[in-house]
């Protein structure tokens, strides 16, 4: 299984705190089945993204882990108006593997208005938003047709492994699995922050799934999609509006 979202990176969020923490959750990622995992530091006003030192401290995990999981580097990209603006000019800064999936993170509380503009300058200048666990969001659970706005205009969703499971309660369990359901949610992560309460496991996560929607959704949501997200490819099968297909063709070489 991939693994596309962690806060695995210590010293740098409200993740692992020490090495030794990083290389336990890597251990446990390992041990439960995942083969590649995407470490995606918070980028906000608490906590800076400082790209140069954040691959350093992942060339470090990966020689003091024998490389099992395969690490590689995204961001927890708040849709802020500064980090709008600097993933604007600077447009694989904050994607995984410096490719097109940007992993956002929506404001809880409201949703502001230009959301669904800044979601589109995103994709225009070349990135595909992905929008970690909107079953978790507050505001997007009020007003669900929000997501299948986005998803319209060429977002992917990712739900959050424990969500599968109550650990966010039962809203958020839910519409994790009315959004599996209706084919909504294109990926499934760990979110992990820590070894107890959020651990980086997918393999509860894969049975649930396995046992509820089928292997083969199982397969894509932990494993056919992620692995598109590592590669910068597009996923295989087309949800984007004519308009987004559009815009997209002009920007990407
Ligand atoms: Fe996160």
């Amino acid at each position: 299984m991939i693994d596309i979202h962690s806060h695995l990176i210590w010293g740098v969020d409200d993740g692992a705190q020490t090495i030794e923490d990083s290389l336990a959750m890597l251990r446990v990622a390992a041990e439960t089945g995942t083969t590649d995992i995407v470490a995606t530091p918070h980028a906000n006003d608490r906590y800076e993204f400082d790209r140069a030192e954040l691959e350093t401290r992942v060339e470090k995990l990966r020689e003091a882990s024998g490389g099992t999981p395969r690490i590689h580097l995204g961001c927890d990209f708040h849709l802020s108006f500064s980090n709008i603006e600097s993933a604007l000019a600077n447009r694989d800064l904050y994607t995984v593997n410096r490719l097109r999936y940007l992993m956002v993170e929506l404001p809880e509380m409201l949703i502001p208005p230009g959301i669904d503009r800044a979601l589109e300058h995103l994709q225009d200048a070349g990135m595909i938003p992905v929008i970690t666990h909107p079953e978790r969001n507050r505001a997007l659970s009020e007003d669900v047709k929000r997501l299948d706005h986005w998803i319209g205009i060429g977002c992917y969703a990712q739900i959050t492994a424990q969500s599968l499971e109550g650990r966010f309660g039962r809203t958020a369990k839910n519409l994790a699995s009315r959004w599996i359901e209706g084919g909504q949610a294109h990926f499934v992560a760990s979110d992990a922050h820590d070894m107890e309460a959020r651990p980086p496991r997918l393999d509860r996560a894969f049975q649930m799934i396995a046992e509820k929607h089928g292997e083969a959704e199982a397969q894509r949501l932990l494993q056919d999609n992620p692995q598109h997200v590592l590669d910068g490819t597009e996923l295989p099968y087309a949800r984007r509006s004519p308009r987004a297909g559009k815009r997209r063709l002009r920007f990407f070489k």
